[in-house]
């Protein structure tokens, strides 16, 4: 296993102190971005000063070194993209008028079913694969387009083959209510997902379990309802929340001891301040907001009120077919008016946090797993330079796994 030496760092993104588990978005401001080197060996942060032996050398000067980034919300695997929805969506359909039209969710299922495991693993690697040159060295993939029994544990299989293939490491959410799928009543399938929620603690193909609560979808009651299958069988709770109404989701959730609540944009305000005092993540997903001009998440607020704040992609071919997480953090900084800070937190050890892996990665800590980012200037032009890729090197537990090819002669050495 290689060696690595970054050097000459402009800055370096390091936590307030070592060892926390998560960071409520008010410390922001306590992160630093000192200039520094790092040193990676046998796969983990070894120190914070160069290392002349080791076997990779990479001149970070004028650039800052991050964690990599962790995108604890997107959909793969999923099958063919739905673009003719968008010409739809922007030229004036809502996207529950779109579901009930046979679109939406339902059509992503159809494209499931027709599509091989090969050619679903052959897609979804390819994402992964952009996620990763775009800085994302975790990810978190979600069934939920299965909408039967077989589909859905076909999905879970999938998505454990994808982790085995991709660098990345992965968390396997099932998303087992997330439209209704069709022959069943909401009492039969809540009833189908009690017996696959069972199954998949047995075999442990996921670690949490979803819920869609919407209109076009599934209700409060069904979420008390997976909240508690998710205690029984010991997987954390996320749902899918308030993402075009109010449904008044989050006192729910919070009840039910619920890991994160997703989306967010229509939050009701009495909802807001319980929601900051709670270790419950708030996750927003400004690229939905985004391409399906939905609401705006209240993250300013949130981040104020110490919400454990997250941002994710959403990545799924529906409301959000982004994989890149600078262009998150730029629509988080713009949208909601945070920092660089702010959104780095939300992108990095929060989402670690939630995924349950932030012991092991998510910042810039001695003994840390090398997950590490080579920008290709300072954490503030992530935002700024909205758009652009600033990701010039990606390290995943300690390997150099992608270099820009304009950043060949910064990197020298045996990789
Ligand atoms: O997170 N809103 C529910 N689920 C997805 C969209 C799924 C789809 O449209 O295919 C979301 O936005
Ligand atoms: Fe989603």
């Amino acid at each position: 296993m290689a060696s690595i030496s970054i050097n000459s760092a402009a800055e370096l993104l390091r936590p307030p102190q070592d060892g926390m588990p998560f960071i409520r978005a008010n410390r922001a401001a306590e992160f630093t971005t000192e200039a520094g080197e790092l040193a990676i060996s046998d796969g983990l942060i070894a120190s914070f000063e160069g290392d002349g032996a080791a076997t990779v050398q990479i001149d970070a000067s004028g650039c800052a070194v991050i964690p990599g980034f962790v995108d604890c919300h997107t959909h793969l695997p999923f099958a063919g993209w739905r673009a003719d929805e968008y010409n739809l969506k922007v030229t004036g359909a809502s996207y529950e008028q779109i579901a009930q039209a046979g679109g939406g969710i339902k059509s992503s299922a159809i494209s499931l079913d027709e599509a091989s495991d090969d050619e679903v693993i052959a897609q979804a690697e390819a994402l992964a694969t952009e996620m990763l040159e775009h800085g994302t060295t975790t990810f978190e993939t979600k069934s939920g387009y299965g909408m039967s029994v077989e589909g859905e544990l076909r999905a879970l299989g999938l998505a454990a083959r994808l982790g085995e293939s991709v660098v990345q490491q992965i968390a396997s959410t099932a998303l087992l209510a997330h439209a209704l799928p069709s022959g069943y009543d909401v009492d039969g399938w809540m009833a189908e997902v009690a017996l696959m929620a069972a199954q998949v603690a047995d075999e442990k193909s996921a670690s949490a379990l979803d819920i869609y609560v919407e209109s076009v979808a599934f209700d409060n009651e069904q979420l008390r309802k997976m909240g508690e299958l998710a205690q029984q069988h010991g997987f954390d709770l996320r749902a899918h929340v308030e993402q075009f109404n109010a449904n008044r989701s989050v006192p729910v959730a919070l009840e039910v001891g619920a890991r994160s609540v997703d989306h967010l944009a229509c939050l009701h305000p009495d909802d807001l301040e319980p929601l900051a005092q709670s270790e419950c993540a708030a996750v927003l997903l400004p690229g939905a907001e985004f391409l399906g001009e939905e609401e705006l998440a209240p993250g300013r607020a949130l981040a104020d009120a110490g919400a454990i704040t997250v941002i994710a992609t959403d990545a799924n071919p529906g409301t959000s077919p982004i994989v890149s997480m600078p262009l998150i953090i730029g629509l988080a900084v713009r949208r909601y008016g945070w920092t660089a800070l702010e959104a780095l937190l939300a992108a990095t050890i929060n989402p670690a946090w939630l995924l349950r892996c932030s012991e092991t990665t998510g910042s810039l800590e001695i003994g840390k797993r090398a997950d590490v980012v080579v920008l290709d200037g300072p954490v503030a032009n992530i935002a700024y330079r909205f758009g652009h890729n600033p990701v010039a090197v990606v390290i995943s537990s300690g390997e150099v796994v992608h270099v820009r090819s304009d950043w060949e002669d910064r990197v020298s050495g045996e990789r």
